[in-house]
């Protein structure tokens, strides 16, 4: 059985302990899992880059199992961090109230894994959620898009029978490097092709990515830009050449390799889309079960 401390890598989870999860996190989603396993329990959600998906997922998440969310948007200027405190004393304040998880997303690589690291020195007992840190990793990000295929193609997942891409900025996508890892923990093939086009019609799941531009170091971010996006879009040839039961995912937000027409293909699995048959198999509706369902199985470690 799993039990989950911390969640910081892509890395930490066998396929037996993701099967795990994803069932669970069907379970909540069929109502058939007590759902106030967090009742009473304080969950610390921050923030310190833009996030819509993950912030939300995780607020709407915790709520849901009866657990109060504290939402801070910036470690270095809304917490005494600002006055130089250090990590360790901020984190043993956190655990001195009652706080039980921290979920961070930060710039820093690293970051998570040193709050952790504090949290079991001083045996605080508070589990640390990597919810990406910098361009190194975002394992919750990977595992939903693992469980978001598994719900399609369950057998051939299991099997180790899907070839999975990664298109696009491998280099700085922290969605990838944890997704190499929870896909290929199923034996499947991962293959990073140098675009759209030369691998279209081998690819059974897509996971297309943006242009980090954020991460970038480079004075004519323009001209990478066109480049990127003479690779990377999914344009109509790229479509017609995919296979008909592909799946296309991303993690977004997007930019222009993921172009709106998309949105209506049958095959794509980012967006809510209520012309579909079931418009709830998504990205984004399962990342808020499967975070729930990660949620439940930290508290569940304690017992
Ligand atoms: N996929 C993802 O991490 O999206 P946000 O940046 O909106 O959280």
């Amino acid at each position: 059985m799993l039990s989950i401390k911390h969640v910081l890598t892509g890395k930490q989870f066998s396929a037996e302990s993701q099967l795990e999860l994803f069932r669970n996190a069907d379970a909540l989603r069929n109502g058939n899992l007590i759902i106030k396993s967090l009742e009473s329990q304080r969950v610390l959600l921050i923030f310190g880059e833009p996030s819509t998906r993950t912030r939300l997922s995780f607020e709407i998440a915790v709520k849901r199992l009866g657990g109060d969310a504290i939402i801070i948007d910036n470690l270095e200027e809304k917490l005494s961090v600002a006055k130089d405190e250090g990590l360790e004393d901020t984190v043993k304040t956190c655990a001195a109230l009652g706080i039980r998880i921290i979920a961070i997303r930060h710039r820093e690589k690293g970051l998570p894994a040193l709050l952790a690291k504090i949290s079991d020195r001083y045996r605080l007992g508070i589990s640390i959620i990597n919810a990406g840190d910098g361009n190194h990793e975002h394992p919750t990000q990977a595992l939903l898009d693992v469980y978001t295929v598994w719900r399609e193609r369950r057998k051939e997942l299991e099997n180790g029978e899907l070839v999975v891409a990664y298109l696009g900025d491998i280099k700085d996508s922290r969605v990838a490097h944890s997704g190499k890892s929870v896909f290929s923990a199923f034996g499947v093939k991962v293959i990073t092709p140098p675009s759209c086009l030369k691998a279209a019609d081998q690819i059974d799941v897509w996971n297309l990515l943006r242009f980090q531009k954020e991460r970038k170091k480079i004075q004519d971010i323009e001209s990478a830009k066109r480049e990127y996006y003479q690779k990377y879009t999914l344009t109509e040839e790229v479509r017609r050449k995919a296979k008909s039961d592909a799946l296309f995912l991303h993690s977004r937000p997007r930019g222009p390799e993921l172009p709106a027409e998309t949105d209506e293909d049958p095959r794509q699995r980012y967006i809510i889309n209520f012309r579909f048959s079931d418009p709830w198999q998504n990205q984004e509706t399962n990342g808020l079960y499967l975070r729930m369902a990660i949620l439940i199985k930290i508290l569940e470690g304690e017992k």
